[in-house]
Parts: C-alpha cells; structure tokens; sequence
C-alpha cells in the first residue's frame, strides 16, 4: 500500500506515525533484521534522473526474473597483475549503511548521511547506475527514520540502522547496464555488532582468501563485495575466531581490512590505518575517527602497512557503522597469536567515547556531522 511523500501528509487521511516505542525488549537487541514499518522507494530508467519518491509499507518488492541484480552477477574478470587469478564479481547492487539516535529529551539524530550519498553517488558511477542526488538520498533517509521514529530505541539502547540500496531491477538478458533502477531504503533497530558486544575480537589472518583486488571494487559498496567473505569468515567463526583480517591479493603482506569494518593499529602516539588506495572500502566511520584522533594530537597515518607491524603495536582496533569502534584483543597469523591493550584507558576506548558521545548528542558537534529531525 502506497503512502505519499512525507511532505504531502498534512491532509487528514495522512498516516499518523506513532510517537511512542514499538514494542520491542530493547535490552534484546543485536545485529540481526527487525522488519519496521515503512521503507522508502524511488525508480528511474537509466536515462532519467531519479525524481519521486515514497514511502510504502514494509514488504517483499517486485523483481523481474531477468533484473540486471540478478543476473551476471558474476561477470569474471582475469587479472594478469600476478600469477594467481583474481576473480571480480560485479554486480549492478549497491548498498549504504548509516544510523539514527534518539536524543535525551527528544528528537533524533542522523550521523554525516550525506557522506554516505557521495559514497552511493561514487560507487553508481563505478557500476554504470544513475544514482540520488545528495539532496534526494538525505531527505530519503529522514524520510524513513521519521516514519519509523517509534523503532528508534532508546538512549543508550542502540540505534535505528538505515539501509539504502541501489539496484538495477529492469530486466536485461544481454550483458549490459539494466534499463530501470531503483533506490530503496529499509530500516531495523541494532544494538552491537558483533556477539562479543563490547569485548575484544579476536581476527584471524586468512592467507588463502582476499577480499579485493586492484582494479576491482574492493572502494564500493557493491553487494558483490560481501558474499565471497562469507566463506573464509564462516571457516574463522568455527575456528573461534570472531572475524577475518585480509592482507592485499598482490603482494599478500600488506593489511586491507576486515569482513565488514576498516582496521586501525595504534603505537605510541601514531596511529596508522590502510590507505584507500582502490581496494579499502571508505568508511564514514574511517574518516571520522581519523578527524577525532587528529583533533587529540595523534599523527594519523593512512598508507600500506605491511603485517610484521601487527607484532609492534600497543592497540589494533575497527571502525564501521555497524560495528562503530571494536577493539581487537589479538590477531593470529601463519599460526602466531599477538595480542594487544583493551579496555579502560585505551586510545581506541577515547576514540569510541567520543565518536558516539557525538552521534548521540551526548557531546556537543563541534565538527557539524550531525543532523538533528
Ligand atoms: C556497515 O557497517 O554499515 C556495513 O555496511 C557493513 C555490513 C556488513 C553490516
């Protein structure tokens, strides 16, 4: 069932959207989708620009059977840049991640939405989509947590996350960009990440499996690059570990990232995080807690680090939207185990206090990323 723009919902037969909670046990929360009410879509063909939007109850969507998402997904491209094939999976599927806080007293809270716009608008370029304008994708997104406000949990509970995606849904059988596109945002309460909450992950360096490759789409956030994780990760997970920590496919000595997150080491007072040379995904979280830490005094250094530095370093920790700032507690590589600092007093702890204390508006927004609805 359809329902207009938000910014025609004056009128009496317009939907009220409660103010008060959904009736959810708050203290339950973790990472895994609780459909809400309303999710968001807007359509255009490949030679139009995207114009309206709406937002419509919850449900399954419409796909042709021969949607450009749905097929040559694994379009398989040979790379010579070594001697071991390096196989890129391109896939007309995007997707972003972003939250929405409620406030102490009121109202809520988007972190730095439009970062993930220019990020959405970076990646359609690269999978040949039209994608929202920045101004399209931010009022989408407010959209959608107003119309969810009572999903948004509590202060100090968690969050609303908001899922974007672009997807080429118009049928095409011919290897091509699909005619048709839609942009759809979705939306579930999370509280943490990864089930060891706020204790330290434990990573594991898979030599076997990269994540990325040069000349690949290991910078966008294209649904292609989750799946081929899922494999090393489930073997990690059985093995006790909490994740994996990729090294670069070429020279297979440099750090990139894990599964779902950006990773940092920390040494003295320098703090050092893979440049996002092409095969690191550019994290919003990456890039505000570089901000943070330089705003701290710490000299933040974005470049290759090779892994012998993982047996130096004070701290290791991630950043992502969905995981905010983990710290690592130890990282075993070719069978060696290093552990590292957690806890109370940490760099990564101060990072984390402060990133979230903002996104909360818990302290105040001195570097404006926040936008208050
Ligand atoms: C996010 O952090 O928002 C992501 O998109 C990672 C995803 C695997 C949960």
């Amino acid at each position: 069932q359809a329902v207009s723009s938000l910014q025609d919902m004056s009128g009496p037969t317009s939907p009220s959207f409660d103010d008060d909670y959904a009736d959810v046990n708050w203290d339950e929360l973790g990472f895994s989708l609780m459909p809400t009410d309303y999710m968001y879509t807007m359509k255009c063909s490949k030679d139009e620009r995207f114009s309206h939007g709406e937002l419509n109850r919850y449900g399954n969507i419409e796909l042709s059977p021969s949607s450009g998402v749905l097929n040559y997904g694994q379009f398989l491209l040979f790379s010579c840049l070594n001697q071991d094939p390096c196989y890129i999976s391109l896939k007309q599927g995007l997707f972003e991640g972003l939250k929405a806080y409620r406030k102490v007293g009121g109202g809520f809270l988007l972190f730095r939405p439009e970062e993930n716009a220019r990020r959405m608008q970076m990646g359609a370029d690269r999978m040949c989509m039209p994608s929202p304008s920045i101004e399209q994708f931010v009022v989408a997104v407010k959209e959608t947590v107003l119309a969810n406000k009572c999903w948004v949990p509590p202060p100090g509970k968690g969050s609303l996350y908001v899922r974007p995606l672009l997807i080429g849904s118009g049928p095409v059988l011919g290897l091509a960009p699909a005619p048709d596109y839609t942009f759809l945002i979705y939306a579930s309460p999370v509280a943490n990440y990864f089930k060891e909450g706020l204790s330290p992950l434990n990573l594991v360096i898979d030599d076997e499996f990269h994540r990325s490759t040069p000349g690949g789409t290991g910078n966008v956030k294209t649904i292609s690059n989750y799946a081929p994780v899922l494999k090393p990760q489930k073997r990690a997970k059985s093995q006790g570990f909490s994740d994996v920590l990729y090294l670069d496919s070429l020279k297979k000595k440099n750090l990139e990232e894990v599964s779902s997150c950006n990773i940092f080491l920390v040494k003295g007072n320098f703090i050092s995080t893979p440049a996002t040379d092409g095969t690191i995904l550019a994290g919003i979280t990456r890039k505000s807690i570089i901000d943070i830490a330089r705003s701290f005094g710490y000299q933040v250094e974005e470049r290759e680090i090779p892994v012998e530095e993982l047996i130096e370093a004070d701290e290791v920790f991630c950043t992502g939207t969905a995981v905010v700032v983990a710290p690592v507690g130890s990282i075993t590589y070719q069978g060696k185990r290093f552990e590292y600092k957690s806890g109370a007093g940490t760099v990564s702890q101060k990072l984390c206090s402060t990133l979230t204390g903002i996104q909360t508006g818990v302290l105040e927004d001195k570097m404006g990323w926040t936008i208050e609805i």
